[in-house]
C-alpha cells in the first residue's frame, strides 16, 4: 500500500494554535505527538507500507520531515510541495501521477487527512483490508461513518435503504453530496441510509486517474501540465516535487469530493465505526478528554476554583478562572481566546475578521 498525506490546508476552527505557520495537522494532542505524526502512524498500522508520499505547502516541507525523522521512517519518503493551496483534488491526482509513474497503474493508494482523529486503529487496519480488496477491483473507496447529529461541514454517502452497515462490508453508493446546506443535512441525518464521509480515500492509481480524466478533464490537464514544469530533487533517502507557480497557478482550486466523489458511478463505501474525530472545533478537542468532577478539562497548566464544564489550554504559562462555566479558554504566547463552549465553531469568524484587517 502506499500512503498519500495531504496536509496542506490551513484550518481556522483551531485559532490560535492553528494558524498559517502552524496548521492543523501540526497541532499537537495529549499523547505529545501531532495530528501529522499520528496520520503517519496510523499508515504504517495498515501493514506493509511500500511508500508515503506527502503533499503540503513548501513553507512546511522541513517541519514535516522533522515530525517525520522523530518516527524513524523506513519507508520511501516522496514529497510533492505547493506554492499556495489549490485544495484536495490537484493534491490527490499529482500522488497519483508520480506513483503511476513510479509504481504502474495497478498500484494502489490510501489517502489519508492530516486533520482529523482515528481512535480504534485496528477498526481502521481492518476497514482499510476491505477497502483495498474493493479499490483492486478499479472502485473508488471511502470510508463511511455513522452520522451523530446535523453537520454542513462534511460529505454525505448514501446508500441503499436497508444496507446493514454494522459488519465488515463494502456497498456501491447511489450519491455523494458535499457540504450540504442544513435542510439536506437534516434529511440525510433521519434518512438511516446516509453515512459521513471520513475524508479518507483508497483508489487503484490507474482508476483514480481514468476518473479524474473522465470527470475533470482540465484539473486533470492543467495538472499533468504543472508536474512536467515543476523541479524535482532527490536525497537523504526522499524525492522532492516542487510545484511551481506559473504553471501550478493555471489548475483549478477544487476539492476532490465535488471533482470527483459528486459525480462518478465507481464510488464504494466502506462502513465503519473508527473513533473518528474531525477535531472541527475546540470544544471537539475538549471532548476529547476525560472531564473531571466538576466536568473541567485541562490541558497543560491551569487552577479553577468554582468553575465547571471548562476547557482550558495552556501550554506556556498558568492558567486560572474562578467562578465560570461552559467555557473554552485558549492561551497561546501572543493570543488568547475566551469563547462559550457553545460557540466554538465562531471562532472562524473572528480570524475572517482578523485576516480582513491584516
Ligand atoms: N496539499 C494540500 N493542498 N492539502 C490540502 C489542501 C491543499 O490545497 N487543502 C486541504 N488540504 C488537506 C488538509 O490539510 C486536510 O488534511 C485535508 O486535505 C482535507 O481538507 P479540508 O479542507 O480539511 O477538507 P474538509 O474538512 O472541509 O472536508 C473533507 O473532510 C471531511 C471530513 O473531515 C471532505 O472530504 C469531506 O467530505 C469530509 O466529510
Ligand atoms: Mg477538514
Amino acid at each position: 500500500m502506499h500512503i498519500v498525506i495531504i496536509a496542506g490546508g490551513t484550518g481556522s476552527r483551531l485559532w490560535p494554535v492553528s494558524r498559517e505557520a502552524n496548521p492543523k495537522p501540526f497541532i499537537q494532542m495529549e499523547d505529545g505527538l501531532s495530528l501529522l505524526q499520528k496520520t503517519y502512524l496510523r499508515g504504517r498500522t495498515t501493514g506493509v507500507i511500500e511508500s508515503v508520499t506527502t503533499v503540503t505547502n513548501r513553507d512546511l516541507f522541513f517541519r514535516t520531515e522533522d515530525e517525520y525523522r522523530e518516527l524513524s521512517p523506513s519507508e520511501p519518503l516522496h514529497y510533492i510541495l505547493e506554492p499556495f493551496g489549490r485544495n484536495t483534488a490537484p493534491a490527490v491526482y499529482a500522488a497519483a501521477m508520480e506513483l503511476q509513474q513510479r509504481y504502474g497503474d495497478s498500484a494502489l493508494m490510501l489517502v489519508l487527512p492530516a486533520d482529523h482523529l482515528v481512535r480504534d486503529e485496528a477498526a481502521f487496519a481492518k476497514a482499510v483490508v476491505l477497502a483495498s480488496e474493493v479499490a483492486a477491483e478499479g472502485r473508488l473507496v471511502t470510508f463511511g461513518i455513522q452520522p451523530t447529529h446535523v453537520e454542513t461541514g462534511f460529505g454525505y454517502i448514501e446508500i441503499a435503504e436497508g444496507c446493514d452497515v454494522s459488519g465488515q462490508h463494502a456497498f456501491n453508493v447511489e450519491g455523494f453530496v458535499e457540504k450540504p446546506n442544513r435542510d439536506l443535512a437534516e434529511q440525510y441525518f433521519v434518512s438511516g441510509s446516509h453515512l459521513w464521509n471520513s475524508g479518507m480515500f483508497c483508489f487503484q492509481v490507474g482508476s483514480l486517474l481514468d476518473e479524474m480524466a473522465a470527470h475533470a478533464p482540465s484539473l486533470a490537464q492543467s495538472m499533468a501540465v504543472a508536474l512536467e514544469g515543476s523541479s524535482r530533487s532527490q536525497g537523504n533517502g526522499h524525492t522532492v516535487t516542487r510545484l511551481e507557480p506559473e504553471t501550478f497557478g493555471m489548475v483549478e482550486d477544487d476539492s476532490i469530493d465535488y471533482a470527483l466523489m459528486e459525480k462518478s458511478s465507481r464510488v464504494s463505501v466502506v462502513p465503519c465505526d473508527l473513533g473518528w474525530s474531525d477535531i472541527g472545533s475546540w470544544q471537539a478537542m475538549a471532548e476529547l478528554l476525560e472531564p473531571d468532577a466538576d466536568g473541567n478539562r485541562v490541558t497543560g497548566s491551569a487552577e479553577l476554583e468554582g468553575t465547571r464544564n471548562t476547557y482550558v489550554r495552556s501550554s506556556h504559562r498558568l492558567t486560572t478562572a474562578v467562578g465560570v462555566e461552559d467555557l473554552v479558554i485558549i492561551d497561546t504566547p501572543d493570543a488568547l481566546l475566551v469563547a462559550h463552549k457553545d460557540r466554538s465553531q465562531d471562532v472562524k469568524k473572528v480570524v475572517q475578521r482578523l485576516k480582513a484587517s491584516g
